[in-house]
């Protein structure tokens, strides 16, 4: 059975002591109502030891929005998968459409920060979606497919099983404007497909999709619903505790 999961997404927000404050929030809101999903939270860099430390007990787990595509040295300013491990975070979100189009994060170097972070023992959030102008020409699918055979079809079928894909469609991205839960489950059907058709129907069946852009705790239930939509990557809804909190409970 494949997990449910709903994951934040900080992005560059919240100073170190902010970031403290909302993860102290949510720990105590879950603490006192247990989810019925995986919690993550998606955080800058500063934040990860604090907030691993802080969480350790707790049923949320800490993830990186980024890794270095190299294993160590002379890379001012760059944080590596290992040291990313070493702050006791689980997970690194990579290939998220931000990075990809404001840093220039191709499907080869975004290949080797998977590789990287898999052999650090992270797990790894994989983003992938389409642009307005690529879904107005119905080529959806075929970019989905793409980023998929570009980053991470390489990889064994053990590896894949700490993969979870995230389905961000780049128009609903801080937008308002939300793929329809029918849209939505369509392309997460297609995306299974392209899983089964490398790592066998069970596998496939065993992977976690996640919607992501501009979800909400008003649209979430019926995305949740979805049967290919195994929860949300969530942005501007993560940065308020009961904003959040909302989206968790869509899986209630
Ligand atoms: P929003 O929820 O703000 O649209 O952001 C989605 C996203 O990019 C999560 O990674």
């Amino acid at each position: 059975m494949r997990k449910k999961i709903v994951a934040g997404n900080w992005k560059m927000n919240k100073t170190l002591q902010e970031g403290v404050a909302l993860a102290t929030e949510l720990k105590d809101i879950l603490a006192a109502e247990k989810p019925n999903c995986e919690v993550i939270i998606g955080t800058p860099f500063i934040h990860l030891a604090t907030l691993s430390n802080l969480l350790k007990d707790s049923v949320i787990a800490v993830s990186a929005e980024n890794c270095a595509n190299k294993a160590s040295g002379a890379y001012t300013g760059e944080v590596s998968a290992a040291m990313v491990k070493s702050t006791g975070a689980e997970y690194v979100i990579l290939g998220h459409s931000e990075r990809r189009e404001y840093y220039h994060e191709t499907p080869e170097i975004l290949k080797e920060k998977v590789d990287l972070a898999l052999e650090n023992g992270l797990k790894v959030i994989f983003c992938i979606g389409e642009s307005l102008e690529q879904r107005e020409k119905g080529e959806q699918e075929a970019v989905c497919k793409a980023e998929l055979e570009g980053s991470v079809f390489h990889l064994t079928p053990e590896q894949w099983k700490n993969i979870v894909i995230a389905y961000e469609p780049i128009w609903a991205i801080g937008t308002g404007k939300t793929a329809t839960a029918e849209q939505a489950e369509e392309i997460h059907a297609f995306i299974r497909k392209c899983v089964a058709d490398v790592y066998g129907a069970e596998m496939a069946e065993d992977t976690s999709i996640l919607y992501g852009g501009s979800c909400k705790a008003s649209n979430a239930p019926e995305l949740f619903s979805k049967p290919d939509i195994d929860g949300g990557l969530i942005g501007g809804a993560s940065l308020k505790a009961p904003d959040f909190k909302g989206i968790i409970d869509a899986w209630k």
